[in-house]
């Protein structure tokens, strides 16, 4: 897909960004119609900013709202073929869509101690992982405390925002 530049992004209807960004925060469009308001961005960096701020700005349980809409890693609706284009083709790309039946019950087992330990699910920006670190990285995050995992979790959905953002728009690359 070629990206869009910065004053496209700005110059599109209010509907148009909501529908275009509207999924880099996953399923939660309201992030999108809260960063549209800080239009016009000067550039990449201003524009994501203003999704984060809109994240930042949102109550407690706005956020646990957006934690719990990211669908867990090699789950159910993975495996449904349910997941929204952004989650498949992140999941994809750290291998989990051809996990071996015993690494597919290594998930199964992680997502439900998660769950079980903080009641949201397990996000990681897997764009950075492989199938073995992302199991490394729940092992080491399940002693934190519930406060910890909620302030990791959306310092996940950033990166993992700020990755969809980078394949959109110019000026994201690393
Ligand atoms: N990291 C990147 N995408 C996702 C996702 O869709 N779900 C979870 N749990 N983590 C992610």
């Amino acid at each position: 897909m070629r990206k869009a530049s910065i004053e496209k992004a700005n110059a599109i209807s209010r509907d148009g960004f909501v529908e275009t960004f509207g999924g880099l925060y996953e399923s939660s469009p309201w992030v999108a119609e809260g960063a549209e308001r800080e239009r016009p961005f000067e550039d990449f960096g201003v524009m994501l900013r203003a999704f984060e701020r809109a994240v930042d700005g949102a109550s407690e349980k706005e956020k646990l709202d957006l934690i719990r809409a990211h669908p867990d890693l090699a789950g159910k609706a993975a495996v449904a073929g349910e997941l929204t284009e952004e989650s498949a083709s992140e999941q994809t790309s750290a291998g989990l869509g051809r996990l071996s039946e015993e690494e597919f019950e290594r998930f199964t087992r992680m997502n439900r101690a998660y769950h079980e330990n903080f009641e949201i699910p397990f996000i990681v920006c897997v764009r950075e992982h492989t199938k073995e670190s992302i199991l490394e990285n729940a092992e080491v995050r399940s002693s934190n405390s519930y406060d910890e995992e909620i302030k990791t979790a959306l310092g996940e959905i950033h990166k993992i925002a700020g990755m969809r953002l980078g394949d959109m728009i110019e000026g994201g690359e690393k």
